[in-house]
Parts: C-alpha cells; sequence; structure tokens
C-alpha cells in the first residue's frame, strides 16, 4: 500500500464514526427549511449534501480542505524552479486533508506514472471521431470507453463487502486520474496538431507531462498546474461535481461517473463558458478591428449582447457573490507575466464595465467575474487558441476534487441519492392556491 493510501485509510476509519453519531443522535434534528422559489429554482441553496473536501463560502471563494486557494498555492511542494505547485500535491491535499510533504508527492508521481498508458483501444475509439466532433464529446466517450478497466467493477461482481468499497474505488481513480490528461492530450494533437502521437515523459510531473504531451514549451507546464488546481474542485452541488457524485451513488464506477460529469461541464452556463468568454471576446474584436475598444465602447457592446437575451459568459454565479478568487489569481497571473496581452486588456475593461451593467439591470444575483472570464486568455497567450477546447482542461482539473469526493462517499457508506419530486397541483395545495 502507498503512503497515500494508508494514510487515506486511516482518515477513513477516523472519520466513520462521526458520520455515524450524527445518523443515529440527529438523524432527524431539522438543519433546513424549503421554500417554494428553491424547489422551481433549481433547488438553489438547499444544504443536502456533505463534503469535507472543499467549501465554498459566497463572499470569500472557495477552501480546499479548509485552506484558501492563495494558502494551497503557498503550502503546497513545488518542482524545482517552478511557480506553481504540484498537482499530485494538490491530490493527496484533497484526499487526505493533510499538506504533502515533497516526498509523499515524490510518491503519488512514481505510482501515477506507472498508471499512465492508455490501453490500445483508447486511442481508436478517439481516432473514430471526426475532427468536426467537439472535445468534450471524445472526452467523454474516451472515458466511457474504459469502463471495462474499472477494478471496482470486477471485484464488486465477485463479491465485495461495503465497508470495502472505497479500496477498489481508489484504484480506478488514481488510474483515471493518471490517464485523463493522457486522453486530453490525445484528443488536442488529433483535432489541432494532426499528429497521431503523444510523447509521455516519465521523469515529469502532471503539469509538466501535460505541456510537454501537447508539445507548448516553458513556462506552460506551471499554466497548466495552476489551471488545474484552480478547477479542481467547487464543493459538491456545482452541476459537473454533483452529476459525478450522483451517478456513482448507484454504484456506477468512476468511468461512468466522470464521462457524466464531462456532460454537465460541458454546458454553456457551467464549464464550456470558458469557450463562450474567448468566443464573445473574438466578436468583441472583430468589431473593434483589433483595436482595444474604449470602456464606453465595450459598455456598448455589453448592452447588445444583453439586450439580445443573452447573458455575459464569465460573469455571475450561483453561490459566490463577489470576485471569484479564481478569477483573481488568475489576473494577477496576467498582470505579473502578460501585461500587454490584448486579450488581457480586453478582459479587464470587461471587468471594469461589466458589474456595473448587470448591477445596474438588477437581475443578476452576482455581478462580478468568475473563474471563466479570465482562463482562456491566458490559455490563448501561450499559444492554446482552440478554444473549443478549454474545457477539456477544465475537466482534467475538476476530475481531481470529482473522484476524491466519490471514494469518500464510498467509504463513508453515502447512500444511492434519491430526491423527492412533487406536481404543480401539490404544490399549488401546499401553499393554499388550490383546495
Ligand atoms: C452562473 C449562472 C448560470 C448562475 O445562474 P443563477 O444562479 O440562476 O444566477 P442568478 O440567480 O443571478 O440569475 C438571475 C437572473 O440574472 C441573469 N444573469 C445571471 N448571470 C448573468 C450574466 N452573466 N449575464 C446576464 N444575465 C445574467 C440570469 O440569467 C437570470 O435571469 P432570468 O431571471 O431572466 O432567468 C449565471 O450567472 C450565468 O448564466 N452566467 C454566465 C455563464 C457563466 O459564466 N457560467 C460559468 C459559471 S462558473
Amino acid at each position: 500500500m502507498t503512503g497515500l493510501k494508508q494514510k487515506l485509510y486511516e482518515k477513513i476509519e477516523a472519520h466513520r464514526p462521526r458520520i455515524k453519531r450524527l445518523l443515529d443522535e440527529h438523524g432527524e434534528t431539522v438543519i433546513n427549511s424549503v421554500t417554494v422559489q428553491q424547489v422551481i429554482g433549481g433547488m438553489r441553496g438547499i444544504k443536502s449534501l456533505v463534503t469535507d473536501i472543499s467549501y465554498l463560502d459566497p463572499y470569500e471563494g472557495i477552501r480546499y480542505r479548509g485552506y484558501t486557494l492563495d494558502e494551497v498555492f503557498q503550502k503546497l511542494p513545488k518542482p524545482p524552479g517552478a511557480e506553481m505547485p504540484y498537482v499530485e500535491g494538490l491530490f493527496y491535499l484533497l484526499l487526505t486533508g493533510d499538506i504533502p510533504t515533497k516526498e509523499e508527492v515524490d510518491e503519488v508521481i512514481y505510482d501515477s506514472v506507472n498508471r499512465r498508458q492508455l490501453p490500445r483501444y483508447v486511442y481508436e475509439v478517439i481516432d473514430a471521431f471526426p475532427n468536426q466532433s467537439h472535445p468534450m464529446v471524445i472526452l467523454s466517450a474516451a472515458v466511457m470507453s474504459m469502463q471495462r478497466e474499472s477494478v471496482f467493477n470486477l471485484k464488486y461482481a465477485r463479491g465485495l463487502n461495503k465497508i470495502d468499497f472505497w479500496d477498489p474505488t481508489y484504484e480506478d481513480a488514481m488510474n483515471l486520474v493518471s490517464k485523463i490528461p493522457v486522453i486530453g492530450a490525445y484528443i488536442y494533437n488529433k483535432l489541432y496538431r494532426k499528429t497521431k502521437y503523444v510523447y509521455q515523459d516519465p521523469t515529469l510531473d502532471f503539469g509538466g507531462n501535460f505541456a510537454s504531451m501537447i508539445d507548448i514549451d516553458k513556462p506552460y507546464d506551471d499554466v497548466a498546474r495552476m489551471y488545474f488546481i484552480l478547477h479542481a474542485d467547487h464543493e459538491s452541488g456545482n452541476v459537473s461535481a454533483h452529476t459525478g457524485h450522483l451517478i456513482a451513488s448507484s454504484l456506477s464506477d468512476v468511468y461512468y461517473s466522470i464521462s457524466g460529469m464531462i456532460n454537465g461541464l460541458a454546458g454553456p452556463l457551467h464549464g464550456l463558458a470558458n469557450q463562450e468568454v474567448l468566443r464573445w471576446i473574438q466578436d468583441v474584436r472583430l468589431r473593434f478591428g483589433d483595436k482595444v475598444p474604449s470602456k464606453d465602447q465595450m459598455q456598448k457592446f455589453v448592452m447588445e449582447t444583453l439586450d439580445s437575451g443573452q447573458v455575459i459568459p464569465g460573469y455571475g454565479h450561483a453561490v459566490l457573490r463577489k470576485t471569484d478568487p479564481r478569477y483573481s489569481i488568475q489576473r494577477d497571473f496576467c498582470i505579473k507575466h502578460l501585461p500587454d496581452d490584448d486579450l488581457f486588456k480586453y478582459a479587464d475593461i470587461l471587468y471594469q464595465v461589466v458589474p456595473d451593467i448587470l448591477l445596474e439591470q438588477g437581475k443578476a444575483k452576482n455581478p462580478w467575474p468568475n473563474v471563466d472570464a479570465q482562463s482562456g486568455v491566458i490559455q490563448w497567450h501561450y499559444g492554446l487558441v482552440q478554444y473549443d477546447y478549454y474545457t477539456v482542461l477544465f475537466s482534467i482539473g475538476r476530475a481531481l476534487g470529482v473522484l476524491s469526493n466519490i471514494i469518500w462517499d464510498r467509504a463513508l457508506g453515502y447512500p444511492i441519492e434519491r430526491p423527492k419530486s412533487i406536481t404543480t397541483d401539490m404544490l399549488e395545495q401546499m401553499v393554499g392556491i388550490k383546495k
């Protein structure tokens, strides 16, 4: 057993009695009341999921295992000479709640490198797609195609005690975490580099190897590390995390779950917003003929988008009520590394005009930018200009958090998810509209 798996086992054993006590002694305690608005309005804000891996405060933003993002970036070990930490270190933190030492990270990297090889048929599945297919479709199908590799599925079929469900789930998760960057890189190379070749470097970590596989020079390895870490988790209620959790709750294995997670992330109100931001900024660019627009011009453009009944991509959030710290971290990165980049200037003018406009319009509960408002600008700067691909990067990062959650769901014996629906008639009767 690796050090990570051993530590995880100890953490699980220590945590199980806490859940048992909550259920035994407080199972009937009421913690929520639910309004009609919440029932019709996408269950917004109803506290009905438990995770210790991350928590999203509306005003502070996300914390991973109790650490702010700034703390995560500061405390996790980094590769020699790198500005950003090891992604493998983040995975260790998400799983165990502990900041790993460099030696502990090295062991995870060693284990992960040995799991990176893709079965031959995965390449064939990817190759079978026409180049016009959206990369998220290909990613979802490629992950799904590996379902036959599931260790959980095999062990379950042979008869597996509930108490041990987490163990083969951990093996599946480690396998998928190690393989999904390779799948992503192969999709990128096939679609945009017209090369059906992925050079993996076993001496490199998650971020370094990803940059090497798609052949983008330094400091893109650091960009990749930052990107995967920033997108890893956003507590459990968002569409991608919730979908992954929901599917896994029926004991479907992680391949089904992560494929579903990817499908949820592919919507423009969720992960695809990063692509939409870049597409929209290109429209601005076309309009102003490559000249950086003034604030007035940008205001007009924003108003045109709103007047045509569209949302401003990269702004607003279902939980956050301030500028997303994931946005701020990327903005700081841009100020440091690409202050003169034209697209960064566009994004910054948007930051100056969009919140006021949304506030004045009075509809959006959160007028501030989210993670997607800035992320494509950085990718574009380093040569990854195929914005259809940006949500694949998001997916690779998000898999880290969702897989960590699924292992813990299994460890704590969370049951199959099954909320209750009612009819409109019933709702009208409950509030006294109908007898
Ligand atoms: C993220 C998002 C889906 C959250 O949705 P939500 O929780 O329903 O947001 P709100 O409660 O603030 O929505 C209230 C109204 O404001 C609108 N609104 C919210 N964000 C908006 C935006 N960025 N631009 C224009 N209108 C927006 C909503 O469409 C809604 O309009 P409606 O009453 O006509 O249906 C929403 O803010 C959005 O569509 N943002 C743009 C897409 C995006 O960046 N997604 C990535 C999120 S990380």
